[in-house]
């Protein structure tokens, strides 16, 4: 399979997820989770009254979250056949707020005018991410900041040695068959977090402080998001800080988000 292949692919298997696992109920589509997010970085009041857009918007949870922050507006980029459920993922409220564009991360238009880009749980899955920094870039205005969030290789080495060949399996099957599998590993999951408590386990930190927040169907959907797109990239450190400093961004900093994720934020320059 090619870039193109790949990309697709991945984007026909986020539409499929999307359209069963629809909702953003509870912590997972919380303030709360979005302040730890953003955290060291930002936090959800530097939101307020700001022109933003969300490349990769799913079903809208981190749209809705920005929502709560008190964004002025929001341009949400979603490519996959989720949109449908994106445009109407919001309260009505906010209807006016939000403006809902079906394409990919590379087409947004270059607004020049935007405060914030967001792209939380994206570019791990776009294989040349290269050309959305791109375009994010010319859309933000001088001073304006992208925020990114990806999967890290740092902290997951044991994880990645299981999850790697069994994504080989399970990006192919169907729903019912991976939903299936999910059930059975989402039982030693929920034993797994238990025994965080009382040991130095792997990938302690992430169990403890954002898995065990979530309800039993939000677990379940994490574990699902684990083992259905085609393309997931684990970056080093070196890697996730590279995407924005090799493009023209200043003042590129990164945050080992929960000892197992990158979070990088960088600034477009002033002139
Ligand atoms: C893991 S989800 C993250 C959704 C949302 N940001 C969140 O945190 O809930 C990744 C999303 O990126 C979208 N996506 C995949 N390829 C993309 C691309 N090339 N441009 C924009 N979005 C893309 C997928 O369709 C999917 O909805």
């Amino acid at each position: 399979m090619n870039f193109n292949s790949h990309e697709n692919k991945t984007i026909r298997d986020f539409g499929e997820q999307w359209l069963k696992y629809s909702d953003n109920e509870g912590y997972y589509g919380s303030l709360e989770l979005f302040s730890d997010i953003l955290n060291p970085f930002l936090k959800p009041e530097n939101m307020r009254g700001c022109k933003i857009a969300e490349i990769g918007s799913g079903s809208g949870r981190v749209v809705n979250m920005l929502l709560q922050a008190g964004v002025r507006h929001v341009i949400a980029v979603e490519p996959s056949e989720a949109f449908e459920i994106l445009c109407h993922n919001h309260n009505i409220e906010y209807r006016e707020k939000v403006t809902c564009l079906k394409i990919t991360g590379d087409q947004i238009p270059a607004y020049g005018d935007l405060d914030y880009i967001f792209s939380i749980g994206v570019l791990h899955h776009i294989p040349d991410p290269i050309p959305v920094v791109e375009a994010a870039y010319r859309a933000l205005r001088p001073g304006g900041h992208f925020f990114v969030w990806v999967y890290g290789k740092e902290g997951n080495e044991l994880y990645l040695r299981l999850i790697h060949p069994l994504r080989v399996l399970t990006k192919r099957l169907p729903h019912f068959i991976l939903a299936l599998l999910v059930w059975a590993i989402y039982i030693p999951t929920a034993i797994y977090i238990k025994l965080c408590h009382r040991f130095p386990l792997p990938l302690r930190e992430y169990m403890l402080s954002v898995l065990e927040k979530m309800s039993p169907e939000k677990r379940r959907l994490i574990i699902y998001d684990q083992l259905n797109p085609e393309y997931a990239k684990y970056y080093t450190r070196l890697e996730a800080e590279k995407l924005l400093s090799d493009g023209k961004f200043k003042n590129v900093r990164i945050h080992h988000r929960h000892g197992y994720s990158w979070t990088v934020i960088g600034t477009k320059p002033l002139t």
